[in-house]
């Protein structure tokens, strides 16, 4: 272990070698956009990351159920008022299944209000005969397959920070303002869901809740008078890449004096860049928020058990969140000696299933997709290792959109190769749409049912 892990300050990542930067190319450029955020205010208060904390611990402790979603990349272009609704309208009516099927509190994360980054396999990319720097996001640069399109220009982690707070502010006007509200259940589904076969079992729920509120309003209790029953907590999450963003936001909290990265209330560590030497893991383990670890095919419980030690040496619940992305095929035999190692240890994580990332291929025609089946397999096999290992199967990890898109395969409308032309619209990843969601949040609830 390097000598240094005693001292840990916002800049001491930068003594550590740190892959999947940007290479910016004028210095004088970057720092100045970076001295600019610096001096904004922070997007999220730290006492918010302390309360999801100690929601994830509720979590990590089997008596909740985490769900975080949202897109694979936040784009620039599609940034409206309508999309972030959309988006967080599916969340919601997941989070309101799964709290009513599994009657544990839902704790809702976003991908979203800062997930812009990207990791790439490779720094350029080939577009037809054309070699270009790869696209990393529009933190970054631009998806345009021109030259030009993707110089890193850091101009754009200040529009990052910009759209990050207009969104942020939405949706903390959408889910405290009465747009949550729990009598609204009906009107959060989408005309192109609700009539669907998802979407009628998610009208028969919705009735059911109904019901239940004019019971409690019959008895007293009303939604008008209940936050409770009309607000929800929608706390803001990304994969914390681009470090020195993150270091500009990264503040002192006035209450504890502990460093808190105010870009977003839970951050992550992605599968391309978990090296326990490296810059990220060294810049997140000394940050205050609940933080999250990818966990993928190659992990053995050796490296396992020495993320818990240098992320979490106190032992805090809710602080770790291993988010694992092992592929259908792989999870089960591939979770059990993790989860066994991680509990005789005594690591008080949070085990959340990311059934996209192992389970993505490229189509005939060079689309990249996924198959609704392969995202449910994969869930089902999470779930059967933590009934073998009797540990607690804490949430799941998705790639979403509200909109009707064609990216996924398979589900209710039974996607096709050949559908994907119709709507493909993802900036990166292909996005479960706002009927797959439905369904996979009915699914979830099924897996979950007796669970013990
Ligand atoms: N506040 C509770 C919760 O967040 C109940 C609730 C209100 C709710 N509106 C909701 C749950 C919308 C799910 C979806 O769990
Ligand atoms: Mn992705």
């Amino acid at each position: 272990m390097p000598e240094s892990r005693a001292t840990w300050s916002p800049t001491s990542w930068h003594d550590r070698p740190v892959v999947q930067q940007p290479d910016w190319p004028d210095a004088g450029a970057l720092e100045q956009s970076l001295k600019h955020i610096a001096s904004m205010p922070p997007l999220v208060f730290a006492g918010e990351a302390r309360s999801l904390q100690t929601e994830l611990a509720h979590v990590a402790a089997g008596n909740a159920f985490l769900l975080q979603a949202g897109d694979c990349a936040e784009s620039f272009e599609e940034f409206s008022a309508d999309n972030i609704r959309e988006k967080l309208r599916v969340i919601l009516q997941m989070a309101v299944v799964l709290t009513y099927s599994v009657g544990v509190p839902i704790v809702k994360v976003g991908r979203i209000a800062g997930q812009f980054a990207k990791p790439r396999s490779s720094p350029t990319e080939m577009v037809g005969e054309l070699e270009l720097p790869s696209f990393r996001g529009h933190i970054v640069n631009d998806a345009n397959p021109s030259e030009a399109a993707r110089i890193p220009n850091p101009d754009r982690l200040v529009q990052a920070y910009h759209q990050s707070a207009s969104t942020l502010n939405l949706l903390r006007a959408f889910t405290k303002g009465g747009f949550a509200d729990l009598s609204r259940v009906h009107a959060w589904t989408q005309e192109f869901v609700a009539s669907s076969p998802e979407g009628e079992r998610y009208e028969q729920v919705a009735a059911e809740i109904e019901r239940a509120l004019t019971f409690m309003r019959a008895c007293g209790i009303d939604t008008e008078s209940n936050p409770n029953l009309s607000q929800v907590d929608v706390f803001t999450s990304h994969e914390a890449l681009i470090l020195g963003y993150e270091e500009a936001l990264t503040r002192q909290d006035s209450l504890t004096g502990g460093w808190f990265d105010c870009s977003a209330h839970m951050l992550w560590i992605g599968e391309r860049t978990r090296d326990l030497d490296g810059a990220h893991v060294e810049f997140l383990r000394g940050v205050g928020n609940p933080i999250g670890c990818k966990i993928g095919p190659t992990t053995n419980a050796e490296f396992v058990l020495e993320l818990c030690e240098v992320l979490n040496p106190s032992r805090i619940p809710g602080r770790l969140t291993l988010i694992t992305r092992m592929g259908a095929d792989k999870i089960e035999d591939g979770l059990r000696p993790l989860l066994r190692a991680v509990a005789d240890a005594g690591h008080p994580v949070v085990w959340a299933c990311d059934p996209m990332h192992g389970n993505t291929y490229a189509t005939a025609n060079g689309r990249k997709t996924r198959h609704f089946d392969d995202v449910v397999a994969e869930i089902g096999g999470f779930v059967r290792a933590h009934r073998a290992e009797r540990t607690w199967p804490g949430g799941i990890h998705v790639e979403l959109t509200g909109e009707n898109v064609t990216e996924c395969l398979g589900g209710g409308d039974d996607l096709v190769d050949t559908d994907l032309d119709d709507r493909y619209e993802t900036v990166c990843d292909p996005r479960l749409n706002a009927r797959q969601s439905v369904d996979l949040a009915f699914r979830v609830a099924e897996l979950l049912r007796d669970f013990t």
